[in-house]
């Protein structure tokens, strides 16, 4: 992991989560500590981020490093027409690491083999999001106790949701069993479903809501990606197809938690807000840890 670029969760075996999930524990006790002394992290957004710019921001601070880089391009020769080799090339040349995200798939991958400082993927296009999956682990194992045997209903935009992408492969590490539910424009893509076939792990597909929720240890709600739809009529389709509203979840398991990567639109009622079941506003605060154990990790600068 040290020096290394996280691009995928399969960059991470199972023993990495647990050991980044420990760390996470170790800062969220004890949230300052001088580990990045001297490290310069650049944080370069191609696309519109407040959660995962943020946390990272405040997770290098927090470990007294500093930060350079920009959330908009506009502010940056992009706009001038500078291509992302020579931009990643520079910007590489002035830190220790970079943290990018991007709308184009395979654009953080192309950037690490360019850069000369490892790079970690805050989300490329409809592909991965690995840091949000390692934040996730960490609100699963907190609210459930454990990461296995868990059953996870997944409900929204299943093929663009980059989350649910790198949550499922991560989980599939636990024996998880899946249930998806999505209107049928936005089911889980098949290369999912066959990675979950390969190893012999149940899932089962809903295009309506389902009673399954009921039998769930985990709800994990996902907006419907306005940004990716090449169709816009495809995206007024299927916006209001699915939100989860109060009533839904009045049989659920006591030990269920909802969560969501957000940003939120108008997926889950704002009711559920208050219910014991909601978990969404505490996993993005659990972020700060996750990305302080992800990035301390990766200078080798913790043990
Ligand atoms: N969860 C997430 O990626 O949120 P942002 O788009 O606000 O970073």
């Amino acid at each position: 992991m040290i020096n290394k670029s996280l691009v995928s969760i399969n960059d991470y075996s199972k023993e990495d989560y647990l050991r980044i999930i420990h760390l996470a524990e170790e800062f969220e006790a004890n949230p300052f500590k001088e580990l990045l002394k001297n490290k310069i992290v650049a944080s370069l957004f191609f696309e519109p981020s407040t959660r995962t710019r943020l946390s990272f921001e405040t997770a290098v601070l927090r470990l007294g490093g500093k930060v350079i880089g920009f959330s908009d391009t506009n502010s940056s020769s992009v706009v001038k027409g500078e291509s992302l080799k020579d931009t990643i090339k520079i910007v590489s040349s002035y830190c220790d690491l970079i943290i990018m995200r991007h709308p184009l798939e395979g654009s953080v991958k192309y950037s690490s083999v360019i850069s000369k400082v490892p790079v970690i993927n805050a989300g490329d296009g409809a592909n991965q999001h690995p840091t949000q999956t390692l934040l996730d682990l960490y609100s699963i194992k907190k609210t459930q106790k454990t990461l296995e045997n868990l059953h996870i209903v997944m409900i929204g935009d299943l093929k663009y949701g980059r989350t649910v992408h790198s949550l499922l492969m991560a989980m599939s590490k636990f024996n998880t069993k899946f249930t998806f539910i999505s209107p049928i424009e936005l089911k889980m893509p098949d290369a999912y479903k066959d990675m979950l076939r390969k190893q012999n792990l149940p899932f089962t597909e809903y295009h309506d809501m389902t009673d399954e929720i009921d039998k769930a240890d985990v709800i994990y709600m996902t907006r419907v990606q306005k940004e990716r739809f090449l169709d816009p009529l495809e995206y007024e389709r299927t916006k209001n197809a699915f939100i989860l509203k109060g009533n839904m979840i009045k049989n659920c398991k006591k030990n269920m938690k909802i969560l969501h990567p957000l940003p939120r639109v108008n997926e889950i009622s704002e009711e559920i807000d208050e219910t014991q079941n909601a978990y969404y506003f505490e996993q993005a605060a659990n972020g700060v840890f996750v990305r302080q154990a992800i990035i301390s990790t990766i200078l080798g600068t913790v043990k």
